[in-house]
């Protein structure tokens, strides 16, 4: 059977993107091989982007086996809603976020409950409804917590050495963006930069935590999201470094200050290019986000700066772009990165 060979200091990282993303064997635990880590994976072929020597395992060791979801929901269900329960589920820190079939909903206590039985550290479960508005803010209801916890909403979540503390009924996070947070974390050392959607810190955290900048300037127009954004500085030790600012991105990017712009907002980023531009020092660069149909990828964001740039007599050379995650049928989420002369 096959596994990963990782780094200690990676492993907490690839363990949970491989989990997220399905690659992850989870009845296999982990094995020391010398400094590193043998990380069980499936027999299924996997994505480019694990730069991991893949090796066949000579010795495995297995977890004793526990019910599953299936399993412990078996008294309350017959055959054919057992099959509609979620086969995947995210965990924000103490709190368990699921999506249920409609059929289900008579049974969400029960399916709270069990949640909380399988994940003994977590507090909480949520019923995940989508998320809202420009704002990008979560519908979500609670459906089970643990007695005595007070804040059943309230988390801290630790990733890639980060820790994020959050309100999982008021803003979001996004699982999918992992990959895009832990290539931040390696930019920006020693730089001005401007963080223009900057949310409860997701981008800016990382980049404190593993690059230590010179200066970030965090803009965020949520209150609740602003709250967090101090917060996670504090909790992260970041507050030499980022100066938060409460406010539209559209009145609050200063001028010609930036080595580096990030725009990570989607649907209606572009709005924002003439700030983002204006932001920036020659040579400077930008990270910009943006929701593209298939057809128009990378085209469509690309053109979008260009002509930006180009407005205020500047010009730009594309250095990369990646797909962050599927978005919706047809179309991605996208991140393009250009150096603005
Ligand atoms: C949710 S984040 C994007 C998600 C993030 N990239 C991640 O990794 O999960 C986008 C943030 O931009 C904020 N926002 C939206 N419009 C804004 C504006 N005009 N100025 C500043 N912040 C804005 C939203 O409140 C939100 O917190």
């Amino acid at each position: 059977m096959k596994a990963l060979l990782v780094e200690k200091n990676r492993v907490e990282v690839v363990r949970k993107q491989l989990l997220e993303s399905g690659y992850l064997d989870t009845r296999r635990k982990l094995v020391r091989r010398g400094d590193q880590l043998e990380v069980p994976i499936k027999d299924t072929a996997l994505p480019g982007s694990y730069q991991f020597t893949v090796i066949d395992q000579d010795h495995m060791e297995f977890y004793e086996s526990e019910p599953g979801l299936r399993e412990l929901m078996s008294s309350y269900l017959d055959e054919e809603r057992l099959k509609r329960l979620p086969c995947g589920w995210q965990i924000i820190g103490r709190v368990i976020i699921i999506s249920i079939h409609s059929d289900l909903y008579f049974v969400k206590t029960q399916i709270g409950s069990t949640f909380l039985k399988m994940y003994p550290y977590c507090k909480s479960v949520y019923i995940d409804k989508g998320i809202r508005g420009d704002l990008r803010k979560p519908d979500r209801e609670l459906i089970a917590k643990r007695d005595g916890v007070i804040s059943p909403q309230e988390t801290v979540h630790t990733e890639n050495g980060c820790k994020f503390k959050l309100d999982v009924t008021r803003v979001m996070f996004s699982k999918g963006n992992l990959q895009e947070r832990i290539r931040m974390s390696t930019l920006g050392s020693g730089e001005v930069v401007v963080d223009m959607f900057a949310g409860i810190g997701y981008f800016t955290i990382p980049m404190v935590v593993h690059s230590a900048p010179k200066k970030i300037i965090a803009i965020e127009i949520n209150p609740e999201s602003y709250y967090y954004l101090v917060e996670n500085t504090r909790l992260n030790n970041g507050e030499d470094i980022v100066e938060p600012i409460l406010g539209d991105c559209a009145n609050n990017t200063p001028v010609c200050v930036a080595d580096r712009v990030i725009m990570g907002y989607v649907k209606r980023t572009h709005y924002y290019l003439a700030n983002a531009v204006l932001a920036l020092k020659p040579s400077g660069v930008l990270h910009y986000h943006e929701t593209v149909p298939v057809h128009l990828m990378p085209v469509r964001p690309i053109e979008r700066i260009r002509s930006a740039a180009e407005e205020q007599g500047r010009e730009i050379e594309v250095l990369c772009w990646r797909r962050v995650k599927k978005y919706s049928p047809g179309v991605w989420h996208v991140v393009v990165d250009v150096r603005v002369f």
